[in-house]
Formats: C-alpha cells, sequence, structure tokens
C-alpha cells in the first residue's frame, strides 16, 4: 500500500523524508517520491523503483526545511516516474501526494480539462492537486477543505504550496494520517513507523478531519472548518515492533487485515438500492453480459480456490453453467473455446506463469478472457480483455491469505451482477447485499477468537497427517485449508469432499490421523454429521468450524471452532479465516519460517 510523510521543521527535509519513506518500505511499493520547499520554490523529484534509486537521484545540494514525501503502490496508471507522486497543479506552485482511490476522478478530470487544466498522469490522484490549485487564493487550508469535499472515495493526502512555507496540511478520509509533534518540527504520516525515529506523541486523525501543520503549532480541523481538540498520544511501540506494523510476520498482519482488504475489493462497487454491482473494468455492454452461457475460470493454488467457490456461486445464483480449472492444465488439453463462454483468469499477483500461458492460449483460440488481479499493471492484468482489481494492498507473505477473500469477494459482486440481470428479485439481491455487507464485521469476530485457535494449534501440530473435510461451497475452503497447512507448517494434508472420504481417505482415520470438519448450518449439515461420526467410530479426532453454539456438532466433535452465522452461500468468508490461523499457529509453534517457506515463492514466473 501507498505511504506518506509531510515533514517541516529546521533539519533538511530531503534527509527526514527519504528516511521516512525507508521506514514505509515493509509495506510494499512500485515507486517514491519528494516534494522539498526552499526560498518559494518546490522541487519534486519522482522515480520508478526503490527508495534507493530516489534518493541517487536527489542532488546533494537539494536543501529545505519542508515537503512531502510518499511510495507509491500502483492502482490507476501503469508504474512510472510520472505516474509517482507528488503530484503539481498547473502552476507548479502545489505538490501532493495521496492514498486511496478517488472514485469520481473521471468526472472532475472533465470539468478541470473543460476549464483548462491540463493532466500528466495517468492516476486519480492528480485531480486532486488540480482541485486544490483551482481553489488556491492564498490560503492552502481553505483551498484543500474546498477541494475534498468534492471527492468520492478514499483518501489520506498531504500538501504543500511554495508560498506558505513550512505549512503542511492534511486531510483524511478512510486511508489513515497520523500527525507527530516533535521539539520545533512537526510531521504528517500514513503510518507512525514513518516518524516514530523522531517522535511518539502523536494525535490520530479521524474520517473527515484535517490537519495543518507548521514547526511550532498545528491545528486540526473538520470540513466545516471547525476547529477539533483532539488528545495527544504516546506511541507505546518500538520501532523495531511496527515494522510489520505491530505483527510478528507478514502473514499474521495480512491475515488481520482482512475486514479491511474486504471492503477495499466491494469499495464503490456496491450499487445498495438496485442490489446490484458495478464493475467497471469488465469492458462488456449488458447485452455481453446477459448473453453468457459459461463461466470458465483458470487460475493456481489459493487463486484456483477462490476461482471454485466463484463457480459454485455463479451457478448456483447467476444459474450460469461455470467451472474452474487449473490454468497448468487448461494450456495442454487443447480446450475447446465455445461461443458465449466468459472466462477469468484469476491472480493475486498477475505474474504466474501457468496462468499468464494459458490465458493466451485461450485467446489465440477467440476466447474473451477477464483478469481478476491484485497487482496493478501486472503482465496478466496487462493482457486480459478487461477485468477487476481486488485493491488487497500488497501480500507479501508467500502464502496467500487476504488475496483469497478479496478474489471471492469480487466473484459475490460479479455473480449479483449477472444474477440480477437474471432471476434474481430486487428482495432477493437486497438480503444478498446485506449479507455481503455485514461480512467485514463477522470476519472482524472470527479473527477476535484467535487465541483459542492458537491453543488448539498448539495441541494438534504435533500429528503428522490431516484431512480438511467440507462439502458444497465450503468444499474448496477445505482444499484451501489444507494447502495452507502444507505450505507454512510442512505437515501433510489433504483437502477433500467430506462425502468421498468413504471411497478412499477414510482408510487413513485412525488416532494418528485428525479431521477437520467445515460445517455450516445448510442442507447438506446433516450428510456432515454423519461423516463426523464415520470419522469418530474409528479412533479419529474430530476439529469442527461450526456455527456459533451449534450444539449437534460440538457434542459429536472434540474440539470446535466456533464462527457467526451467515447466509448459505456467504460462509467460506468464515471458514476460511480460522484455517488460516490454524496453519499460521501450527507453523508458528513448529518454528517454521511463516512469511517464507521453503522451496516456494510467492510469484511463480516459470511453468
Ligand atoms: C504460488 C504462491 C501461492 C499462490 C499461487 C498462485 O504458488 O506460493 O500462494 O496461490 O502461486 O499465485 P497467483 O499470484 O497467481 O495468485
Amino acid at each position: 500500500m501507498c505511504g506518506i510523510i509531510g515533514y517541516c521543521g529546521p533539519k533538511e527535509a530531503p534527509r527526514i523524508l527519504v528516511e521516512g519513506l525507508k521506514r514505509l518500505e515493509y509495506r510494499g511499493y512500485d515507486s517514491a517520491g519528494i516534494g522539498v520547499g526552499t526560498d518559494g520554490r518546490l522541487t519534486v523529484i519522482k522515480k520508478a523503483g526503490k527508495i534507493r534509486t530516489l534518493a541517487e537521484h536527489i542532488p546533494e545540494d537539494l536543501t529545505g526545511t519542508f515537503g512531502i514525501g510518499h511510495t507509491r503502490w500502483a492502482t490507476h496508471g501503469v508504474v512510472n516516474d510520472t505516474n509517482a507522486h507528488p503530484h503539481t497543479d498547473c502552476s507548479g506552485r502545489i505538490a501532493l501526494a495521496h492514498n486511496g482511490i478517488i472514485e469520481n476522478f473521471e468526472s472532475l478530470k472533465e470539468v478541470l480539462r473543460s476549464e483548462g487544466h491540463t493532466f500528466h498522469t495517468d492516476t486519480d490522484s492528480e485531480v486532486i492537486a488540480h482541485l486544490i490549485g483551482k481553489y488556491y487564493s492564498g490560503d492552502l487550508e481553505k483551498a484543500v477543505r474546498e477541494a475534498v469535499s468534492l471527492l468520492r472515495g478514499t483518501y489520506g493526502i498531504v500538501c504543500v504550496h511554495a508560498e506558505e512555507p513550512q505549512r503542511i496540511v492534511g486531510a483524511r478520509n478512510g486511508s489513515p494520517l497520523v500527525l507527530g509533534i516533535g521539539h520545533d518540527e512537526m510531521f504528517l504520516a500514513s503510518d507512525v513507523t514513518a516518524i516514530i525515529a523522531h517522535t511518539k506523541q502523536v494525535v490520530y486523525l479521524e474520517d473527515g478531519e484535517m490537519a495543518s501543520i507548521t514547526p511550532s503549532d498545528y491545528r486540526t480541523s473538520d470540513l466545516k472548518d471547525r476547529t477539533v481538540e483532539k488528545a495527544v498520544e504516546k506511541i507505546s511501540w518500538e520501532l523495531q515492533e511496527i515494522e510489520r506494523g505491530g505483527y510478528t510476520t507478514y502473514m499474521e498482519k495480512e491475515i488481520m487485515e482482512q475486514p479491511e482488504s474486504i471492503k477495499r475489493a466491494m469499495g464503490g462497487r456496491v450499487e445498495p438500492e438496485q442490489a446490484t454491482a458495478h464493475l467497471g473494468g469488465l469492458n462488456m455492454t449488458t447485452r455481453e453480459l446477459i448473453n453468457i452461457e459459461r463461466v470458465n475460470i483458470i487460475a493456481a493454488g489459493t487463486s484456483f480456490y477462490a476461482g471454485m467457490v466463484g463457480a459454485y456461486l455463479l451457478e448456483s445464483m447467476a444459474r450460469i453453467p461455470s467451472f474452474a480449472e487449473l490454468a497448468s492444465e487448461v494450456r495442454y488439453r487443447n480446450p475447446v473455446v465455445e461461443r458465449n463462454s466468459l472466462y477469468f483468469a484469476v491472480s493475486q499477483s498477475g505474474e504466474t506463469a501457468d496462468t499468464l500461458y494459458a490465458m493466451k492460449e485461450l485467446q489465440r483460440k477467440g476466447a474473451s478472457v477477464l483478469g481478476i488481479c491484485n497487482v496493478v499493471g501486472s503482465s496478466i492484468a496487462r493482457a486480459s480483455d478487461g477485468g477487476v482489481y481486488i485493491h488487497s494492498g500488497p501480500e507479501i507473505a508467500v502464502a496467500s491469505t487476504k488475496a483469497f477473500t478479496s478474489q471471492i469477494t469480487v466473484f459475490y459482486l460479479f455473480c449479483l451482477l449477472l444474477a440480477r440481470m437474471r432471476d434474481m428479485s430486487l428482495e432477493t439481491g437486497l438480503g444478498f447485499v446485506r449479507n455481503l455487507q455485514q461480512i467485514p464485521e463477522k470476519v472482524s469476530q472470527v479473527l477476535q477468537s484467535r487465541q483459542h485457535i492458537r491453543e488448539l494449534s498448539q495441541k494438534y501440530c504435533g500429528y503428522r497427517n490431516f484431512l480438511f473435510l467440507g462439502r458444497g461451497v465450503n468444499y474448496p475452503v477445505a482444499l484451501e485449508g489444507a494447502l495452507k497447512l502444507k505450505e507454512i507448517s510442512y505437515i501433510h494434508a489433504e483437502g477433500y469432499s467430506a462425502a468421498e472420504i468413504k471411497h478412499g481417505p477414510i482408510a487413513l482415520i485412525g488416532e494418528e490421523t485428525p479431521s477437520l470438519f467445515i460445517v455450516s448450518d445448510d442442507h447438506l449439515k446433516e450428510k456432515i454429521l454423519s461423516n463426523m461420526k464415520e470419522v469418530k467410530s474409528r479412533n479419529g479426532k474430530v476439529i469442527a468450524v461450526c456455527p456459533k453454539g451449534d450444539h449437534e456438532i460440538m457434542d459429536v466433535a472434540d474440539d470446535t471452532i466456533e464462527i457467526p452465522s451467515t447466509s448459505e452461500l456467504f460462509y467460506p468468508f468464515l471458514t476460511v479465516v480460522p484455517l488460516q490461523l490454524f496453519a499460521y499457529y501450527c507453523a508458528l509453534e513448529l518454528g517454521r519460517d511463516v512469511d517464507q517457506p521453503r522451496n516456494l515463492a510467492k510469484s511463480v514466473t516459470v511453468e
């Protein structure tokens, strides 16, 4: 995710800004830049690539006592020097850095263009600099206030004007911003990591709040220009602890981020009143969407399991025959591309060679392939005929977690869109939207039970083999749970449909092989309950992930992980999180390198 720092004070701003940006590196980024003010001038330097590349391009004699810095993780526009922040307005006197996504940037841009503004980047952020320029008449804070009240979407911004030396103005809505109070110096940053080396006294801004800082003073206010008195808080964390945002590993951080990342995947895409979804990047007309007769999903690893959830949903809710297949298999089996079939290539990194080559093979045969990717501008995103970004933020741990829940979020949205064009009534659609919107809060509740899951992991991590069993929409979740355990703890685990154990895996059951069942309160529950009893009667230990207070399950299982209830098809969000945590804590207990497990890579660019 992008990072922000702003500084005003007696020290050399370029050095403080670059140091701050380095502290934000852990978040993942693809380009960086600074804007420094001195003697009524602004100097902006920005570079694609690492911060050390940026640092090499900063002239040694560049001085200045105020400025802003940014690390970009591309969402709108490819990674290059131009699209990096800070952005300037037409006068070149205003520089701005932005985190977040401005949803109405295209309409704002159109208006600004008609008023004579010239744009140089493909970013959504540049419109904010121009809007501030438009409203500026000697008071930066006032101009920022007027500009941000026109924005729809999320933002954390910092902004400077050449003629207002040592003043930085910030505003927040949905993207964090914190104010740091030092000795004769002040900071604004997206994350305390950037400033903790200088001060531990901070003021956290809330959505709809702004801050204006000078070296000796600050003011916090709301969008109506009313002063907001804020408590000064002391950061209790030490520098070393917060480099991963306070978490021991990236994987833990990424698991814990899921309520937020799911919200981001939904951001601006749900139309609650019409009970439908808006996915602008599909590049498909309503007619083309209505004409779809079949959906094929290709992917690898965790993305493949997300695709299986997607196929299940599309078939059961949108009533479209849908099928997920391993990309590595599609490529070499000379696939038949049917008319009116739609293809999805799902990939967190957007670089997985198996998926990319299968996609190209399908396109060669005339297929239209849409991408569902996290990394903007990645090879699959570029090669696709349209698609949807999941906006998870960088996923750094090799084992994928938050990308899975964001990928399935996109499938729920796509399913809603297609289903509402077909059989789904407005009333059913409204229920669907309600269930989806409740998911982030319910995922938070699952995360709160992590201590219990940790204790279970300590109890079970000594076993060498596991079965993960689920049915229906939770069958892919069982496969994903087994994959997570294998990947990071090196414990052998098999994912199966619970119905299938009688056709083979039941031979493995005994004291030495525990089974983890995923049970939801749907039409298959009774059948899974019978499978659980079959395991129990063969001395197999049973752990069950089940809805809270389900005594029928609790009476049979040796241990349970309770989750909140939801509507039948929405369970994968809530059942996968305990499995991620279970694998995580087993690996931790066994002393594994959780973030970089042996033999695995985050982005597999070879076949
Ligand atoms: C690798 C990673 C997995 C990931 C898979 C697909 O195997 O280790 O975590 O699920 O690639 O990656 P993609 O980036 O295409 O989703």
